[in-house]
């Protein structure tokens, strides 16, 4: 069996195209055009890579965008406080901190100040305790997470009583997507650096999800026949036969695991881009709940 291709940069520009004509609709019926702001502290080369992507991202959705960036010897105390200007700010509905934050700050303490309904990132400490348990809903779900379930449900995987695994158990991706796959009625299995077998597990999954950051770690015979497979790995590794010298490859050896699995995600162009897509689909979101609007 060779895998459908999963093409995140086809299904990401739908999403952001969904975004931008809101906010189109939002202008004409006379509301205010949604605003995010973006938090960039200290000088980590991949988050100046991450947040200038959003950043462009907004402007093609005609989201307005608000870029705030602090040195990395800010105080606990001066992001929050930044947090809480941009918190009482009324043409502001996202507030993005982008992690991780530099050493010693306090992440968590962060996070919590921001309000929740701004948390368009989703990681509130009461957003993820609302994705956590029945009956309640979050206000915002972690794009990713978001990115990889839009995805699966895209192409009609069932999810109701399926195997899922899921490797990883970050906050960023592991944990809250593992949560949303419950909400789907799946049976979910988390597995992290202690699980042990790791391949059998995975040969039990229906819908297999890699977040763990080990390239090329999920091997052909790891996967089971017809499954779909989510990469959310972005490493780079040496490649002296590419231009560069190196490459971007996922968690998954995608050469090996496209012969057995049913669908798959490439890297780069799988994940990756679903996780700005949802960012401007929950900044959009944000913008409506604050103005009322029901559409
Ligand atoms: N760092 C890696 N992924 C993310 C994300 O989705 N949001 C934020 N704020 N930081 C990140």
């Amino acid at each position: 069996m060779t895998a459908t291709i999963i093409d995140g940069k086809v299904l990401a520009q739908q999403v952001r195209d969904q975004a931008k004509a809101d906010v189109e609709k939002m202008k004409e019926m006379g509301l205010r055009v949604p605003g995010l702001a973006t938090v960039l502290v200290g000088d980590n080369p991949a988050s100046k890579v991450y947040v200038a992507s959003k950043q462009k991202a907004c402007g093609e959705a005609g989201i307005e965008s608000f870029g705030h960036t602090l040195p990395a010897t800010a105080t606990q105390e001066e992001v929050e406080g930044l947090v809480r200007e941009l918190n009482a700010d009324p043409r502001v509905d996202g507030i993005l901190v982008q992690l991780p934050l530099p050493s010693p700050l306090d992440e968590e303490g962060v996070l919590k100040s921001i309000s929740i309904e701004k948390d368009v990132d989703g990681f509130h400490p009461i957003n993820i305790g609302r994705l956590a348990q029945k009956g309640r809903d979050p206000l915002f779900v972690p794009c990713t997470p978001y990115g990889c379930v839009y995805m699966l449900k895209l192409i009609g995987t069932k999810l109701e009583g399926c195997n899922a695994v899921v490797l990883g158990r970050s906050n960023i991706v592991g944990m809250p997507v593992a949560l949303l796959l419950v909400r789907e009625n799946a049976t979910v299995t988390i597995c992290h650096s202690r699980s042990k077998d790791l391949p059998a597990i995975c040969r039990g999954a229906d819908v297999l999800i890699a977040a763990v950051g080990r390239a090329q770690m999920v091997r052909g015979d790891w996967v089971k026949p017809g499954a779909v497979v989510i990469d959310v790995g972005i490493n780079r590794i040496d490649d002296p036969t590419h231009p560069k010298g190196s490459r971007l490859v996922g968690d998954v050896m995608y050469d090996e695991v496209k012969e057995v699995a049913s669908a798959i995600t490439p890297v780069p162009g799988g994940v990756g881009p679903m996780t700005i897509a949802m960012l401007m689909r929950n900044t959009v979101h944000s913008a409506k709940m604050a103005q009322n609007v029901t559409w």
